[in-house]
């Protein structure tokens, strides 16, 4: 694991979009796995600008995401097809019949599951894959306790994520419970895997993670395993290690 501690949240922002922005510029038709939550925003809206400016382009790249709720059509707000659609798609040059999220209206989740992992597959395996961290240690949906080989499949969601995720519902809405999560082992398939985690919230995650035993009851922990992961933090996702 590479550590990278930085002063703030824009600079995790900056670093972390120089490292997708170079692998276009060496493989304009990347695979790139991409990552929901607040903390990839910032990100995001890097490569927007420099999509915008010229410097990098995404018209030949394919992009798998993580995870996504099971139960959400991709037109619900709260649906992670949508946040992908207003956080970036819809504001770079990609072809969006190459960016691929879960399909969190399966009629048949678990075809559909085996589904996205041929589909990594047959698109040649995730060269980058970004990564936020939930207070649980979570990656994608992989809840503690997710087995560390695990694939892409269902997964229910704990409390302590139901909780954390309240806040982007609004009072009474319908939170589904369920998700479509690719696999602790399909993230260790990456090529090189980027987290990123910011503010004291993170800093028991981002400790067991880094100096923690290797355990399923933090699931990022398992990517002590990779060989090329790089971990961006701020000073105060850091202030436990
Ligand atoms: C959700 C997502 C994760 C994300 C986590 C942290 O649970 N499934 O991929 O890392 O939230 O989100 P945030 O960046 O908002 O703290």
């Amino acid at each position: 694991m590479q550590i990278v501690i930085l002063d703030d949240a824009a600079q995790v922002a900056a670093y972390g979009a120089d490292i997708f922005a170079k692998q276009l510029l060496k493989k304009p038709a990347s695979v790139l796995g991409l990552a929901t939550g607040s903390t990839p925003v910032a990100l995001y809206q890097e490569l927007i600008t420099k999509n915008k400016a010229g410097d990098i382009s995404f018209s030949q790249a394919t992009t798998f995401n993580l995870d996504e709720y099971l139960g959400l059509t991709g037109e619900h707000p709260q649906s992670y097809r949508y946040f992908m659609n207003e956080q970036l798609f819809n504001h770079i040059d990609i072809d969006k019949t190459n960016t691929h999220v879960p399909p969190g209206d399966a009629e048949n989740p678990l075809a559909a599951c085996k589904d996205y992992e041929q589909k990594i597959v047959d698109a040649g395996g995730i060269d980058v894959q970004l990564l936020g961290i939930g207070r649980n240690g979570h990656i994608g949906f992989n809840e503690p306790s997710s087995g560390l080989a695990s694939r892409t499949r269902v997964k229910t969601l704990t409390k302590a994520t139901i909780d954390d995720n309240a806040r982007f519902f609004a009072e009474g809405e319908y939170q589904p419970h369920l998700s479509i999560t690719m696999g602790i082992g399909t993230i260790l398939d990456a090529k090189k895997v980027v987290l990123l985690a910011t503010g004291e919230s993170k800093a028991d995650a981002v400790h067991a993670m880094v100096e923690g035993p290797l355990m399923a009851k933090c699931p990022a922990s398992a990517l002590q395993l990779h060989k090329d992961a790089v971990i961006i933090i701020d000073k105060a996702a850091a202030s436990k290690l």
